[in-house]
């Protein structure tokens, strides 16, 4: 099969799963239509991905979510749907558009009660958090600059406790994770991150690699010991 077929049948069985599997979550595809609208890049999780998150959500009974890059706030919906009336996704992004965008997007949802965004860069907010000394989250997205990811590893498991859930996204980068040589600060920041992960005694988990309609990425997910 030549790639931009596999491509369109990837297309295709997602589709299938989203009309098998997802009807009863009309929220996180309302966001996703209103976002087609707005001048923000299409690279949201995939609505069956959003899907998975939410089911880790509703297992782990996580009540306090931090998210790492809101961008429309599609992942912050789809978390926000598996908490109880009483959760809450705190998240975050640099981007005043985006976060406007998303806050009419939380609106769409009336959710509110559950999602807060906060503007400014992610490293800095969770700081000010450490230092305020903010409860500590059941679960950490991190879906921003992944050049960062090794800095925001480090501050999750300072607003986390054992038992905690870290996701990161996109840490496949269609096979680019495995070039040691890569100059880019994203690879470079992934790779870093899978070493601290590697060194770090705090943390055990894995990665899963995903085919999506966008191509070849994956996620990975840690629990904190
Ligand atoms: N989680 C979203 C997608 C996030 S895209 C979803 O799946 O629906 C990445 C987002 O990270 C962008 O909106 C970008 O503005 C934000 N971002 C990038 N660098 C950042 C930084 N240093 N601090 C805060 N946000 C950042
Ligand atoms: C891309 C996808 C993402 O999920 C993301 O967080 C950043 C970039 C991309 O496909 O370029
Ligand atoms: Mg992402």
């Amino acid at each position: 099969m030549q790639d931009s077929e596999m491509m369109q049948v990837c297309a295709e069985v997602e589709d299938y799963f989203e009309q098998k599997l997802l009807k009863n979550d009309p929220l996180p595809q309302k966001v996703l239509d209103y976002c087609a609208t707005q001048p923000i890049p299409k690279i949201q999780i995939t609505p069956t991905q959003g899907k998975f998150l939410q089911l880790l959500v509703r297992l782990s009974g996580a009540k306090r979510i931090l998210e790492i890059g809101t961008l429309g706030g599609y992942s912050a919906v789809w978390l926000a749907t598996g908490l109880p009336e009483t959760g809450q996704v705190i998240s975050l992004d640099f981007d005043p558009k985006c976060v406007s965008i998303a806050q009419y997007s939380i609106q769409l949802c009336q959710l509110e009660h559950k999602i807060s965004i906060r503007q400014g860069k992610a490293a800095e907010l969770m700081q000010a958090m450490i230092e305020a000394g903010e409860a500590p989250f059941d679960i950490v997205f991190i879906d921003a600059d992944k050049e960062n990811n090794p800095l925001y590893l480090k501050l999750a498991l300072e607003l986390t406790r054992s038992g905690s859930l870290i996701i990161a996204d996109n840490v496949v980068r269609k096979g680019k994770i495995i070039q040691a040589q890569n100059k880019g600060n994203n690879i470079r920041g992934l790779r870093q991150f899978f070493d601290d992960i590697e060194q770090s005694d705090r943390l055990d988990g894995t990665a899963l690699q995903t085919m999506v309609p966008r191509g070849w990425d994956g996620i990975g997910f840690f629990l904190v010991k």
